[in-house]
């Protein structure tokens, strides 16, 4: 009898695995694999909130795009992700090991399909040629190495190749010295078609030309430099000549006017810790993260940031940095505390109803591993079957 209860469990938990692999399960849910969630979401524990039970998270914004268009560029807010390029258990293209910081898990490819539209790139001279590197004193070693930037760069031109509709912003801390790097990459990398020019950026916080315009134009690519004087010698616009920048709380970075100097029509909003954790950023990306949104556009003379930059950007407990996205669109967009409520072509301030909160279900058990990323359907599968089979053996 006991053993019968036994195995009547295993085959329920079986096919609850099975059945649950082609069910979309919405924000919240509690979920085993990746592909149990909706589009735009994934399947996570965020045990630094000491939620122990694997729910669906969001990893992706609301377009923008999709409820206003022909707004000026300077009315939208973008998903940014802090050293794009830093990947969790990435090895060096030169061989050798990375000692450096990670800050995020996947390829420039897949944040572009999750809707990052901003990539913070630390580029420097390196092996004859630009590299992303994570290092320090300006200067780049094998360990701390990525990869070269063209790669990367290459990811983007695809992108755009492919999406005539979107634009990408890149924002360089650039060590460069060599003479017309970043020309030089930039044009091998065929990215020089799409280049926004600097003549075109608003220099006393008037607005941006309208996304309709930059799309018609096919001016979608917009790249700021950290060193001032490659704007004159090479058209890179100098960050902080149009935007504000502050330091992870709401002081401004040393380089950036105080967060409320309007002469700079951009505004961007760090969160992210000195030392990037993989595992605290879960809890970091989800209240705090939507706390420090409004505390620092107080700060910022009221106005909403138009790059929200983390690290890990796909974790949180919930909405996470793509929720923080949503609602800064929102009040940019359409002045309501979401864009999820924006009516679609809707004047200024009409909002729809929120919609009602998807209420959890009831965890049926207290799942406490971590590793709920990297399912596969196969495994899943096989995992089930195993069980299965493992139950069947112990009752013979
Ligand atoms: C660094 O990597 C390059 C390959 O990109 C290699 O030729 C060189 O020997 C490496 N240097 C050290 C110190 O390991
Ligand atoms: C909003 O406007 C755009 C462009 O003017 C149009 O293509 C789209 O169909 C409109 N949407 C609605 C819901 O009216
Ligand atoms: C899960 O853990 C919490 C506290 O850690 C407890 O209150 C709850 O009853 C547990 N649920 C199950 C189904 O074991």
């Amino acid at each position: 009898m006991k053993k019968l209860t036994f195995l009547t469990t295993l085959i329920a938990v079986t096919v609850t695995l099975l059945l649950g692999s082609s069910i979309a399960l919405k924000e919240g849910q509690t979920c085993v694999a990746n592909r149990n969630c909706d589009s735009g979401l994934h399947c996570e524990t965020c045990v630094a909130n000491g939620n122990v039970r694997p729910r669906c998270t969001r990893i992706k914004p609301i377009n923008p795009f999709s409820k206003v268009k022909g707004l000026p560029f300077n009315r939208y807010s973008w998903l940014t992700t802090h050293n794009s390029f830093a990947l969790l258990g990435q090895k060096s293209e030169t061989g050798s090991v990375i000692l450096a910081p990670t800050n995020q898990q996947d390829s420039i490819t897949d944040q572009l399909n999750n809707g990052v539209r901003g990539f913070m790139l630390d580029m420097y001279d390196f092996e004859n040629d630009i590299w992303l590197c994570h290092s320090f004193g300006g200067q780049c070693y094998n360990y701390t190495a990525f990869q070269p930037a063209i790669n990367v760069l290459k990811e983007i031109r695809t992108f755009l190749e492919a999406n005539s509709e979107e634009i990408v912003t890149i924002i360089i801390e650039d060590y460069v010295t060599s003479p017309k790097g970043l020309t030089k990459v930039f044009d091998a990398a065929g990215l020089r078609k799409f280049w926004f020019p600097v003549s075109r950026m608003p220099k006393n916080g008037g607005d941006w030309p309208t996304v309709d315009d930059m799309i018609q134009k096919n001016q979608r690519l917009v790249v700021f430099t950290s060193k001032a004087s490659k704007e004159a010698s090479e058209g890179i616009a100098y960050e902080w000549r149009y935007i504000v920048e502050n330091q992870c709380s709401c002081p401004n970075r040393a380089e950036s006017q105080t967060m409320n100097t309007k002469s700079r029509s951009l505004v961007i909003m760090n969160f992210f810790r000195d030392v990037p954790d993989v595992t605290q950023s879960c809890k970091d990306n989800s209240s705090p993260l939507l706390a420090m949104l409004n505390t620092c556009s107080q700060a910022a003379s009221q106005r909403w940031p138009n790059f929200i930059a983390v690290d890990f950007y796909k974790r949180s407990d919930g909405g996470g940095a793509p929720e923080a996205v949503d609602v800064a669109n929102g009040h940019l967009i359409c002045g309501c505390a979401n864009i999820a409520s924006c009516k679609e072509n809707t004047t200024f301030g009409a909002c729809d109803l929120p919609e009602a909160e998807i209420t959890p279900p009831r965890a049926a058990s207290n799942v406490t591993s971590f590793g709920y990323q990297n399912f596969r359907p196969l495994q899943l599968w096989w995992m089930a079957f195993s069980t299965l089979l493992v139950a069947i053996f112990m009752l013979l």
